[in-house]
């Protein structure tokens, strides 16, 4: 028994901003700066009051209607997201509720940028397990609410979006091998450290970043947790038809590329247009892939990702 992605959808909210956009808004920076460092050249940003659930539930619907489904076919919701709606509930039983869906099983992976490789994973193995037949598995952010928009080393870098798929049970291959790991001892290089406590927020509510000690760290782990994943489904990693490295930087991906001897080619880029996503940047740029019809039946697709804790992890299926 395998678990197999059926359908894939993704939303982003509002216009495009440009990195224009964000200098005219008095952020001390240009787009130069911002493209020759990372590759990013525009983000979405939500409108106030739209949530993660809000953003998940767009991608979720084109997901669901892209695998034949209805919401009440699921049985398993699992959302990842750093940003959720509230302290609880889950932004996943908030979702259930926007869907209609009553029933499911339904909860919050939090493993930030690495969030939809592990939320994904978790329904691998529910799924092959038995328990469970179809799964809703969504990557849903907003990220523009804990940036400190006064920190132009971090500010530019992330955008808003959702991603989703449907992942069923099937006979058919499908996911073919999976890796998770996290080491918390690097928590200090990648955090929003605060808290509320009596009412109050304690400590500091906005992301704050080592981007130097963050770039060389996933360089390394991106690599070596390819490699992990397809030795343990049994391929070199020279028959991927195609990886998807979480959008966090284009030179991030280039040199995991190099680390891999990857050409490219096989890697799809989205940071350029959505900036870095977190949770949502890997199922937003598999949609993208699959809708364009770079990815094709058969294909084998490597999905990779790397966020604070620090986590990181790999997917490798067979579309
Ligand atoms: O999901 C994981 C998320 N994290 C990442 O993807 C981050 C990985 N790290 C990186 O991509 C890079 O470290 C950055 C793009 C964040 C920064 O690039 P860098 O080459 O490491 O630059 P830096 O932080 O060393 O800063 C170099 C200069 C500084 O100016 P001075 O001190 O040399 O005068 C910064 O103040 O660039 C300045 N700077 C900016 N200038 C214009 C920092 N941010 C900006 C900005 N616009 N937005």
């Amino acid at each position: 028994m395998f678990a197999r992605i059926t359908g894939i959808g993704s939303f982003l909210p509002g216009q495009a901003v440009s990195n224009d956009d964000l200098a005219r808004r008095g952020i001390e920076t240009s787009d130069e700066w911002i493209t020759s460092r990372t590759g990013i050249s525009f983000r979405h940003l939500a409108e106030d009051g739209q949530t993660a659930s809000d953003l998940g539930l767009e991608a979720s619907r084109r997901a669901l209607v892209a695998a034949g489904l209805e919401a009440s076919d699921v049985d398993l919701i699992i959302v990842a997201t750093s940003t959720p709606d509230f302290i609880f509930p889950s932004t996943a039983c908030l979702l259930q509720s926007k869907l209609g869906n009553h029933g499911a099983t339904a909860f919050d992976v939090q493993a930030v940028c690495s969030g939809f490789v592990y939320a994904l994973t978790i329904a691998d193995k529910f799924i092959r397990s038995g328990s469970h037949k179809r799964a809703l598995v969504v990557g849903s952010e907003v990220f523009s609410r804990i940036l400190d928009w006064s920190d132009r080393a971090t500010c530019v870098l992330f955008g808003d979006g959702a991603g989703a798929v449907v992942v069923e049970a099937s006979e058919r291959p499908g996911i073919l091998s999976t890796a998770l790991h996290a080491d918390g001892a690097h928590h200090g290089i990648l955090s929003v450290p605060g808290s509320i406590c009596r009412g109050q927020v304690t400590g500091d509510p906005f992301l704050r970043m080592d981007g130097q000690a963050v770039f060389k760290f996933a360089v390394r782990v991106l690599a070596e947790v390819g490699e992990e994943c397809c030795k343990a489904a049994g391929i070199p990693s020279s028959d991927l038809d195609w990886v998807i490295p979480h959008q966090a930087n284009t030179r991030i991906l280039e040199a995991t590329a190099r680390r891999m001897k990857l050409p490219m080619d096989k890697v799809i880029v989205t940071v350029d247009r959505h900036g870095n996503t977190s949770a949502a940047s890997i199922p937003l740029a598999l949609d993208e892939a699959v809708r364009d019809q770079r990815i094709q039946a058969g294909q084998k697709v490597l999905l990779e990702g790397v966020g604070g804790g620090f986590t990181w992890g790999a997917v490798l299926f067979e579309f």
